[in-house]
């Protein structure tokens, strides 16, 4: 089975490898549409990500005014709350940078679930209302469980085929996540990975074995239009990758 993935030696070098891959596709799609709409993954994981990206765009002149910032999900807290990925992404991002205000596009936390995500569903469709609805580029965390975004094993939105923004419940706590769905995720130009770490190393193993039906791992169900998933990660989260075949 082809493996779509680019394996860094060090947590380092994979820090540098995705900065590098996210603003190669980031100014490809300023070139061929005059902005990029970036999602951005939550947990921790992408956290020295992030940061690499805002030395790296700034650097290289990036025109971060061209960037339009989403999230493919988001933990039901304040957007103050340490458990925020819209607060992880400012200050390792958004702080950092002259990204339009008017460009970056929060899921609100703070809302109650359902009106969060049917919020966000509009955002899209007004974001999207003059483009074609797919995101540029689109950036995935993965769980222990094999969970991505936050669509966990065994949730009803694993299923769902029209909405692009569901409320679902964090299966190992009585807490809310809002998420995108397969529909918006594999909608994507360009759909990436970020893993690293040798925790993560039996997971993504599992993940690339040949696609099942129903996919046992949420992750599986990456499967993307134009292009697979591209998995970035370092050599110890790679460590278990099967020979390919
Ligand atoms: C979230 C993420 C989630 C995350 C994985 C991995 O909101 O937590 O979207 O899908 O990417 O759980 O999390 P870590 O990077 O913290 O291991």
């Amino acid at each position: 089975m082809k493996i779509n993935a680019k394996v860094a030696a060090t947590k380092d070098e994979w820090v540098q490898m995705a900065a590098e891959t996210i603003l190669s596709r980031a100014k490809q799609a300023i070139s061929e549409r005059g902005i990029c709409s970036l999602v951005l993954s939550g947990g921790s994981t992408p956290a020295p990500v992030y940061t690499a990206l805002a030395r790296l765009g700034t650097e290289q002149n990036l025109d971060w005014e061209k960037m339009a910032v989403f999230w493919g999900d988001e933990r039901c807290v304040p957007p103050t709350h340490p458990d925020s990925n819209y607060r992880m992404a400012r200050e390792t991002l958004l702080d950092h940078l002259p990204i339009l205000p008017e460009n970056v596009f929060r899921m609100m936390g703070e809302l109650d679930p359902e009106t969060a995500a049917t919020d966000y569903e509009g955002v899209l469709n007004a974001f999207f209302h003059q483009r074609e609805k797919r995101f540029d580029i689109l950036l995935l965390g993965l769980g222990s469980d094999g969970h991505t975004a936050s669509l966990f094993p065994g949730i009803d939105g694993l299923h769902e085929t029209q909405r692009w923004v569901i409320p679902n419940r964090y299966p190992y706590s009585d807490t809310w996540r809002i998420s995108l769905t397969y529909p918006a995720i594999n909608q994507s130009r360009y759909i990436f990975f970020l893993v690293s770490g040798d925790a993560k190393a039996e997971v993504v193993a599992n993940c690339m074995e040949h696609p099942q039906e129903p996919p046992p791992y949420p992750a599986k169900g990456v499967t993307g239009v134009d292009h697979p998933p591209v998995w970035l990660l370092d050599a110890d989260a790679a460590k278990m990758i099967p020979i390919s075949d």
